[in-house]
């Protein structure tokens, strides 16, 4: 099995296009110590040929372009002029930064779409998405805690986390941190490897403890360091539990909280341009590495031979 991190940054990206925080000054100043990064999505494949994306970003075109295992490639590839290693699109929630890309897959190439029947209800209602015609796209539900074959030898099972509703779709009746089909986690499975995919979470259960023990390869929900740092960073009033994502830092984070779980490897992706472990060498990102954690960036490499290494190997990585 291979995975291949797209885009590690939350929704807006590093740099965000209005944004003049310390990190993305960094970034958009070149600064070696931090990366610029694309909106959160993952690509997997059971045989290096055809791809599945868990969700798609308003970045997926430059993700494409930066990825040559994802592209069209020279004609002598297929037969036909027009063709994609992308299999399938599986979503794990409907918020823009994981579902606008499926606006850039719309030149009637045939692709399989999965998600909770909520997130493709929220993507039906809105007739913008009509533009992957039915006749070309199909739109599958998958029921969660139920495993399916979106392309022949990789497994995927969505299951449930907390989180909420998109926030374009927030009303007075918004509950964060319920547990449902609004937000999911995602156990994709081949040649007896195993990684969870879980980029947004607003808490870690006892259900997500079991899904991720004994897996190759976590990659979980970064979004902010601390619960407050949009309002420390002065560039906005929410704080991370109000997003729907569990803080990484302090006694009721996410490294205390998947402290005891057997991964191979643990990764922190969906990073928010206010988040300091984006900066290398800073306090938060020696913390987050003491504690056995990487900070994902665009194009982190995993492949995991069949079954036999008991961790995955990082392939062609560059330095975060
Ligand atoms: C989130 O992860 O909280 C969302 O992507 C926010 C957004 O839609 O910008
Ligand atoms: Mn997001
Ligand atoms: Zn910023």
């Amino acid at each position: 099995m291979q995975a291949i991190l797209i885009g590690s940054a939350a929704g807006g990206g590093v740099p965000q296009w209005n944004c003049r925080c310390r990190i993305c000054s960094l970034a958009r100043a070149g600064d070696p110590r931090v990366s610029p990064r694309s909106q959160s999505s993952l690509a997997v494949s059971a045989d290096g040929d055809r791809w599945v994306l868990l969700n798609a970003s308003p970045d997926i075109r430059e993700q494409i372009a930066a990825t040559p295992e994802l592209q069209a490639g020279p004609p002598p590839r297929a037969a036909a002029l027009r063709g994609s290693p992308i299999a399938a699109v599986v979503l794990t929630n409907g918020d823009v930064d994981h579902v606008a890309g499926l606006l850039s897959l719309r030149e009637r190439e045939p692709f399989a779409l999965y998600g909770s029947a909520e997130t493709l209800r929220a993507v039906s209602a809105n007739s913008v998405f009509d533009v992957l015609a039915h006749d070309v796209v199909t739109r599958t539900v998958c029921a969660l805690g139920e495993a399916f074959e979106p392309i022949a030898g990789l497994i995927i099972e969505l299951f449930p986390v907390p989180g909420k509703v998109p926030l374009w779709l927030e009303d007075e009746s918004l509950q964060i941190g319920a547990v449902g089909e609004s937000t999911v986690g995602a156990s994709i499975r081949a040649n007896g490897r195993h990684i969870v995919y879980i980029p947004g979470a607003a808490a870690v259960t006892e259900d997500i403890l079991a899904r991720c023990e004994g897996a190759d390869l976590l990659l979980f929900d970064g979004t902010c360091w601390f619960d407050d740092d949009m309002i420390a960073a002065g560039v906005g009033a929410k704080t991370s539990r109000r997003m729907g994502h569990l803080p990484i830092a302090g006694v009721d984070g996410s490294i205390a909280a998947l402290d005891q779980v057997a991964v191979g490897r643990k990764v922190f992706t969906h990073i928010n341009n206010t988040n300091p472990v984006l900066i290398e060498g800073s306090d938060e990102r020696r913390a987050a590495e003491r504690a056995g954690w990487d900070i994902g960036h665009d194009g982190m490499r995993f492949a995991f031979a069949p079954q036999a290494e008991a961790r995955p190997v990082a392939l062609e990585e560059t330095p975060g």
